[in-house]
């Protein structure tokens, strides 16, 4: 009998420590946003539409056109581009007066937080997506560059809109197809109004092979979980010993 429940009682542990993780994750409903932006830097506006903080579409506002970022939208609404020119005109037209207001006051700068990572796990030889991510930044105007061993990269490059955040900053991506090999250095390189210099964030082979912070998340939930384990065995086993001397005694 005492031997069965040895048995069952760390498969508990575990089932909890799992549970604990998983309520993270609680749904909490949906959000569809919209966001317009003017302002005197490039770029000078923006319009988008977000839902649950994924970009449904933009409005190219030289070509004058609404472009989806999730296609399958599309397939059931629609989105005039007219509209979001016409509401953009109107936010202009307040920028001027807000400028005029604070006697042409300049806001202050904040300088973005820059990192590269691949969108992928590297396999050298496997071809894969470098991501700059610049966060928390304000304004909405930066400019970016890709090097690859110190030459400037223009093919396989993309990017995204400027994000908005809650707090009133913005987030941006930029994105370069590559193929990893252990000699390739790759530079992400930042400028913007908040930054004393540019920021060049370096990016090796090298550098993705370092414990990332999942993995480092996942030893770590490991070495608890055995932890629990060693935990409930040793309170059983101390159990199953007392037990034993008190039969002795009897
Ligand atoms: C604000 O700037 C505009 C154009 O740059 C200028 O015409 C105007 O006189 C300035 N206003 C003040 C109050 O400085
Ligand atoms: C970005 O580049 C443009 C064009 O070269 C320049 O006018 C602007 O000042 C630059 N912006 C920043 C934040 O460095």
């Amino acid at each position: 009998m005492a031997g069965s429940r040895a048995g069952a009682m760390p498969v508990l542990g575990l089932i909890a420590l799992i549970w604990v993780q998983g309520s993270s994750t609680v749904e909490v409903g949906h959000m569809l946003l919209q966001s317009e932006m003017v302002q005197t830097r490039n770029p000078t506006g923006e319009f988008m539409f977000e839902f649950d903080k994924d970009e449904i579409f933009y409005v190219d506002l030289e070509k004058k056109q609404t472009v989806w970022r999730l296609p399958q939208f599309a397939e059931f609404t629609s989105f005039e581009a007219a509209a979001a020119l016409g509401n953009l005109a109107v936010d202009k037209f307040n920028l001027g007066i807000w400028i005029e207001r604070s006697k042409n006051t300049s806001a202050i700068p904040v300088p973005p937080e820059v990192s590269v990572f691949s969108r992928y796990p590297v396999e050298l030889g496997e071809p894969n997506v470098l991501i700059c991510f610049m966060n928390k930044f304000f304004p909405p105007s930066i400019n970016v560059t890709w090097y690859k061993n110190k030459m400037p990269v223009v093919e396989g490059v993309q990017e995204t809109d400027f994000y908005p955040r809650e707090d009133g900053s913005f987030r941006k991506f930029h994105y370069l197809t590559f193929i990893p090999n252990e000699e390739d250095i790759y530079t992400c390189s930042v400028d913007h109004w908040g930054l004393e210099q540019t920021m060049n964030k370096k990016w090796d082979a090298e550098v993705a092979s370092q414990p990332s912070e999942t993995s480092e998340t996942l030893v770590c939930a490991l070495g608890l979980a055995f932890g629990i384990i060693g935990m409930i065995v040793g309170t059983i086993l101390t159990i199953k010993g007392m037990r034993r001397n008190g039969e002795q005694r009897r």
